[in-house]
């Protein structure tokens, strides 16, 4: 585990030991860029190969103003048992983002899907007033995440909680116990512990034509928060783009531009704000050759953060990872020619890929908006 000296002191100790500078240093950073657009830009971090390679910290150091813990926030991770919070890991990344002046982004007080809650939660026995004990369970967790990172701006409350293949509602043990004002409950929890934080409903719909009835999924889900007045502020978009993946590959359709603008337009129209939470791009089915497969990523990305960008609700933009060698999409699916995927703006050699520069140009196009305060 690193020490917070050891963060600290990174920078200049990176540069002393002769690591290339990952973008050219007239360039300014994502941070910047997005900062005079009044936006966050920012990415995910994951404790353990990520956090301790120094090469990787500098350029997040350099190009991010925020950070957010890949899993280390997460249930199956946090939670050993129902009386127990393993904060260690999170914290660590606390602490390197105070001690480096970034912002904290919360993943995820609920991801609300009983393949990623613990599976001690799974088989709870909630007793003999499981609604109750459902609660005060649900309460108690999101209370003290809250208050030990009180710095954390913007919460991803509840996560994936719509079945993408059918548009409805998860059940889990929590659901089964306390039934589905599970959702409601968890963002009044949330206002209440953290009460100047942005709370968001997070999911990865898409534009793709497979996923329409996700997005319908999800816009019953945002009236249905809306109409019982759940304190909700932000719709994450997760972003997890696929680019070749109309044709018969993944079969996943082509990309529904019309249908997507309709969608962003609802979410929009009931007052939610937007941010960009999970961005990448799965290259799986592009052909090899480099120079057009990040031609064809930065080009993908380019254009779907023009369309999210022109809406003055977009606030926050985070990649899910800064360079290739540690995105989470090295681990699914692989590409038929099993070579690595090159999905995120800095390659396994920390070099910027034409990603990085597409993000940037699109920083730069985007109109200016009102931070959030
Ligand atoms: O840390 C262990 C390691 O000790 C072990 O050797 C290895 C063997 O599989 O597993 C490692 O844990 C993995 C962990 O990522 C850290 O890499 C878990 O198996 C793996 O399930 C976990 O995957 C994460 C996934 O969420 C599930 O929590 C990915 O890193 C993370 O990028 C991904 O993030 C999700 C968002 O939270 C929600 N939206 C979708 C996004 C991508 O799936």
């Amino acid at each position: 585990m690193l020490t917070r000296r050891a963060c600290l002191s990174l920078t200049a100790a990176g540069f002393a030991a002769g690591f290339a500078s990952p973008a050219p240093a007239q360039e300014p950073s994502l941070s910047a860029l997005a900062k005079a657009k009044g936006l966050n830009f920012g990415t995910a971090l994951g404790t353990g190969k990520p956090f301790e390679d120094a090469r990787y910290r500098e350029i997040i150091i350099r190009e991010c103003g925020m950070i957010v813990p890949e899993n280390e926030l997460k249930w199956y991770v946090l939670r050993p048992d129902d009386k127990t919070f393993a904060f260690g890991r999170a914290d660590a990344l606390a602490a390197f983002a105070r001690g480096n002046g970034m912002i904290l982004r919360g993943h995820t007080l609920l991801w609300h899907h009983p393949r990623w809650f613990p599976a001690w939660l799974n088989d709870y026995d909630f007793g003999s007033r499981p609604a109750a004990k459902a609660e005060a369970m649900l309460s108690q967790h999101i209370r003290h995440l809250c208050a030990r990172y009180p710095q954390i701006q913007s919460w991803d409350v509840v996560n994936e909680t719509i079945n993408d293949k059918t548009g409805e509602l998860r059940e889990t043990s929590l659901s089964k116990a306390m039934g589905q004002g599970v959702l409601e409950t968890s963002f009044h929890l949330a206002r209440e512990a953290a009460p100047n934080a942005k709370l968001a409903y997070n999911d990865y719909m898409g534009w793709n034509a497979s996923d329409a009835k996700h997005r319908d999924g999800v816009l019953r889900l945002l009236e249905r928060l809306k109409k019982n007045g759940a304190p909700v502020d932000v719709l994450g978009i997760q972003s997890h783009l696929g680019v070749g993946q109309g044709d018969q590959v993944t079969g996943s359709g082509a990309r529904q531009e019309r249908e997507w603008r309709r969608f962003i337009d609802e979410a929009v129209g009931m007052g939610y704000d937007l941010s960009l939470t999970e961005l990448d791009i799965n290259d799986k089915a592009l052909p090899a050759d480099l120079p057009s497969r990040d031609r064809a990523v930065a080009d993908e990305a380019k254009a779907f953060l023009d369309l999210m960008l022109s809406y003055p609700q977009t606030k926050e933009v985070l990649a899910w990872g800064m360079t290739d060698q540690y995105s989470w999409l090295q681990g699914t699916t692989p590409r038929p020619d099993n070579l690595p995927k090159r999905p995120s703006p800095y390659g396994a050699d920390y070099q910027a890929k034409p990603l990085r520069e597409a993000i940037a140009a699109a920083l730069r196009a985007a109109p200016e908006r009102t931070p959030w305060g």
